[in-house]
């Protein structure tokens, strides 16, 4: 297959579906590797550099992992505090100056279209770790992937993104691209908390279905995935709100009692109270599995990205 090289991934809408397709079957690729104890050593001299301004334990981790599991190098900093943003320094200057010492940044921070600024100025490629409340398009690929080996297909499914869709960046880029593959999307959250506008006229483009609700109960039972998100604490202005909104929605014994066999609940994690871990050994709870597949997929995107 002839595929249109990734320069950048600052958004999932930078990529085709055939693009998307393609990192699939070789995230599947990494996965067998990875459960064969193989090593490898495709990114020998390559360095990744992780440039976290915000928090993180899956994203900057797995992104680590996938690059000494290549064979690769990582450097970088898991709190800006410790930069010289700290003193001051630009973004833009952070990335003109680390460009000089790794071959790929991945890149999480506060503002919105931040890796999207740091790509127009970054002569290497630029991954957006997530960036504020806009998008994780690498969080919505690993998605895709669990869902792909869940369900064996990633079109044509009932999905349901429940939560904070206002703020959840992981909701954002993963509606864009369910809706690509022909998905029905139920987006069930409180009405201060519903998916922006911006989003919802972006998948009209290509024909996404949504429908919007408050009521998991009401819908629990029609679906092929729920993906819970949790309200995202820190994007709020008023704590006040985030109070009053806070606990909407929680997955324990008793609804679980009365969803689907074959339903599964994804969730990118962190959690906070909406998953009881009173379900977690439920088979259909993959939230663990979810997120160690974080490895064999960005094992995937830094090869295709370091156009290996
Ligand atoms: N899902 C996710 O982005 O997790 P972290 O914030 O721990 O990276």
């Amino acid at each position: 297959m002839v595929l249109k090289q990734i320069t950048h991934l600052t958004s999932i809408d930078n990529l085709t579906k055939e693009q998307i397709n393609f990192i699939l079957d070789k995230s599947k690729q990494m996965l067998n590797i990875l459960n064969s104890k193989k090593t490898l050593n495709i990114c020998k001299g390559k360095i990744l550099a992780c440039l976290f301004f915000e928090a993180s334990t899956r994203t900057r981790l797995s992104f680590e992992a996938a690059m000494h599991r290549l064979g690769g190098n990582v450097i970088g900093f898991a709190d800006a505090s410790t930069s010289s943003a700290k003193k001051g320094e630009s973004l833009t200057d952070t990335i003109k100056t680390v460009q000089n010492y790794a071959d790929i940044i991945c890149i999480r921070h506060p503002l919105e279209g931040s890796s999207k600024l740091a790509a127009k100025y970054c002569k290497i490629p630029i991954i957006n770790a997530g960036d504020g409340g806009h998008e994780h398009p690498t969080q919505t690929l690993m998605d895709l992937f669990t869902i792909m080996i869940k369900k064996n297909t990633i079109s044509n499914l009932k999905i349901g993104l429940c939560g904070d869709l206002k703020f959840g960046r992981t909701t954002h880029s993963l509606l864009q691209a369910l809706a690509l593959f022909g998905n029905e999307i139920i987006c069930i959250s409180p009405e201060e908390l519903r998916m922006p506008n911006e989003i919802k006229d972006k998948i009209q483009n290509y024909g996404g279905k949504i429908f919007q609700t408050e009521n998991l109960n009401e819908v629990i039972n029609k679906l092929d995935i729920l993906y819970i998100t949790r309200i995202q604490k820190e994007r709020f202005i008023s704590e006040k709100e985030y109070l009053r909104l806070k606990g909407r929605y929680i997955l324990d014994k008793k609804i679980m009692s009365i969803a689907p066999k074959n339903l599964f609940i994804m969730h990118p994690l962190p959690r906070v109270d909406e998953i009881n871990p009173e379900i977690d050994n439920d088979k259909r709870c993959i939230y663990f599995q979810q997120a160690f597949f974080g490895v064999p997929v960005r094992m995937a995107i830094l090869e295709i990205m370091l156009k290996i």
